[in-house]
């Protein structure tokens, strides 16, 4: 398999969430009522899975081995977009998250930024994907050898096994803060 497989299937998972996400907008618009309960599910899944996982894989991964090789100015141009996209993407998630707290304690404007925060996040996962998977990752493949390739392989499952430790790590150091 090559290391991009794990990354598509991601992929995958991701573009249904954001079909759930379109869904809670609609319903947000009709009621002016918003599932705080849908949207914690939502902001942990973006942390833990589509960030910390998957772009995980791709910075502390893929983009370290892209970094040591001579790439191709578009090639180098998409990084540098996609490493922006993700910084976009945590920052929106973090405003999600506020405002979906403010919205528990009854702040009666944060409707309209958790729509908001929703709607940017539509706006962005499924052309970043796009991108990713028909612009970037079987082109950059071509930077590595086959052993290359196996061995970024076998890196994305060492640090996926790492993940359900890390993320209940922390949650475990964050109640302990109180
Ligand atoms: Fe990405
Ligand atoms: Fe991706």
């Amino acid at each position: 398999m090559k290391p991009i497989g794990p990354l598509m299937w991601e992929h995958r998972l991701i573009e249904k969430m954001a079909h759930l996400i379109n869904d809670e907008i609609t319903r947000i618009k009709e009621r002016n009522k918003v599932d705080m309960v849908f949207i914690a599910s939502a902001v942990d899944f973006f942390r833990t899975y589509a960030d910390r996982t998957h772009h995980g894989k791709e910075e502390d991964i893929l983009f370290r081995d892209l970094a040591t090789k001579n790439l191709l100015p578009e090639h180098d141009k998409i990084v540098k977009e996609l490493i922006e996209e993700h910084i976009f993407a945590r920052k929106t998630v973090g405003r999600l998250l506020e405002a979906n707290k403010k919205y528990l304690e009854g702040d009666i404007n944060s409707p309209a930024e958790v729509l908001l925060c929703l709607q940017n996040i539509v706006d962005l996962y499924p052309k970043h994907i796009e991108k990713e998977d028909k612009h970037f990752f079987f082109p950059i493949l071509d930077y590595f050898t086959k052993r290359e390739q196996d061995a970024m392989l076998k890196e994305f499952w060492e640090f996926d096994k790492n993940m359900i430790h890390e993320k209940y790590k922390k949650l475990v150091e964050e109640y302990e803060r109180g």
